[in-house]
């Protein structure tokens, strides 16, 4: 394969060696930003997006040739492109000067040129395939343009209006212009030659003068060249509105609402010396026992009738009744393993429990670590005991009995399809005191 067959047919002059005196901006339009990229650079994504691969050469002012280098490679990467893919060269003091010398750094294979503002920084890449087919295709000069929708009249200076112009004739013309190499190079020699070359302003326009065809197509209202700052403005929101909105990070799962239970025990002391103290899970030899159905726990069931709150279950005596006689007797932990069960089984586990024993005996705080750890074990969440006295006031200060408080949070189970609470199997007739 011959480097003929791989070199471009195909060349774009990006015409952006202007200073853009009406956008009134202190740097040369190309280099004005439009969404944090400069013109120069929107413009090149036009190119670079064609189907086929073209030469591409940025013609430039003149004191700025190294940041269009800079700005050219930029696109080039972005697109898969070598920097080497842009030629940039120096404009002049016209527009047709910067073409010329765009012109003189076209590759000899070369054989369609396409003429590009850079200040068309919207135009779509499809317009410039539609044109370089135009050419291809009648081998004319090829311009896009657009119906004009306005009614336009020609006013005298003084403001007086000396006719309306036939709209159907018009077209507002865009770029890029494409033309058959041999015929850009003729008709611009043709211009310089007839002294035409300074006021034929536009490359069709040139063209046509020297007697070439140049057809119109489909132009496309997003290669409007920016020339004004309203006209920057209208890019701005135009991309603005093209850039997609950034997905919306997933709602924040909300925490899992938790839940809180308080309960109260109280029994009073036996009047025998038989009945064993049982408080807080643990056995108290030589205390003087609670009287009751059950041990006479007053924490046990105190937390019960919390955590059971907490998850809405009811109470210690709904669930198991005040009669069971398989409960004559039982110790805390039966009822807390089943007051567990239930609550699981409704989809909660418990957070921490805190307990407030009111009582003058037994004297608590040497046991105290070993009922929480009991207890914690039990409920699976740190459970806190405080013991008071009530300063000789009151049922419990006379050491007619005790007293317990419980505070349960509770939290639903994490991902816990909640199941339906199930039937308990208890008979609920214990004589049970709460
Ligand atoms: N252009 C150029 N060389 C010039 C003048 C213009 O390459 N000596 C380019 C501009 O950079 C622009 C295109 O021709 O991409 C169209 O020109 P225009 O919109 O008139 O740009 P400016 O001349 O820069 O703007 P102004 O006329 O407001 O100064
Ligand atoms: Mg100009």
């Amino acid at each position: 394969m011959t480097d003929g067959d791989t070199a471009p047919a195909v060349a774009v002059i990006v015409v952006a060696a202007g200073s853009g005196t009406r956008l009134g901006r202190a740097e040369p339009k190309a280099f004005v930003l439009l969404h944090m990229r400069t013109l120069l650079d929107h413009a090149l994504d036009s190119i670079f997006g064609m189907k086929e691969s073209v030469q591409i050469i940025v013609v430039a002012p003149g004191d700025r040739a190294a940041d269009a280098h800079a700005v050219a490679a930029q696109a080039a990467t972005r697109h898969g492109a070598f920097a080497s893919a842009v030629t940039v060269v120096a404009g002049g003091r016209t527009r047709q000067d910067s073409v010329d010398q765009g012109m003189s750094a076209l590759l000899p294979n070369v054989k369609i040129v396409l003429v590009h503002d850079a200040a068309r920084a919207l135009t779509p890449a499809s317009l410039c395939d539609e044109v370089v087919a135009a050419v291809r295709a009648t081998g004319h000069g090829i311009i896009p343009g657009l119906p004009v929708v306005d009614t336009i009249k020609r006013v005298a200076a003084s403001g007086a209006i000396l006719g309306t112009v036939d709209r159907s004739e018009l077209s507002a013309v865009q770029t890029p212009q494409g033309f058959p190499r041999a015929m850009l190079t003729s008709a611009r020699a043709w211009a310089v030659q007839h002294g035409r070359f300074e006021s034929l302003t536009d490359d069709a326009a040139l063209v046509a003068d020297a007697g070439h065809p140049v057809t119109v197509v489909a132009g496309h209202p997003l290669a409007f060249k920016i020339t004004t700052p309203e006209d920057l403005e209208r890019a701005d929101l135009i991309l603005h509105a093209a850039t997609p909105a950034p997905t919306p990070p997933p709602a924040p799962t909300p925490p899992p609402l938790a839940r809180i239970g308080s309960g109260l025990d109280v029994h009073a002391f036996a009047t025998d010396d038989a009945t064993e103290l049982w408080l807080a899970g643990l056995h108290w030899p030589g205390e003087r026992g609670l009287s009751g159905h059950s041990d006479g726990d007053v924490v046990a069931h105190a937390i019960c009738d919390a955590v059971l709150a907490a998850a809405g279950l009811g109470d210690i005596g709904t669930i198991f009744g005040t009669a069971d006689p398989r409960l004559t007797g039982a110790h805390g932990d039966v009822f807390l393993t089943e007051t567990m069960r239930l609550v699981v089984a409704a989809g909660f586990l418990v957070g921490n429990v805190s307990v407030q024993i009111i009582g003058n005996r037994p004297r608590f705080a040497p046991r105290r670590a070993e009922a929480e750890t009991r207890l914690a074990g039990i409920l699976s969440a740190p459970v806190n005991i405080a013991a008071t006295t009530t300063d000789a006031l009151g049922f419990t200060g006379r050491g007619e009995g005790v007293a317990a408080t419980a505070t349960a949070l509770i939290y639903p189970t994490p991902l816990a399809v909640h199941s339906a609470v199930p039937e308990q199997t208890h008979t609920p007739d214990l004589n049970w005191e709460v």
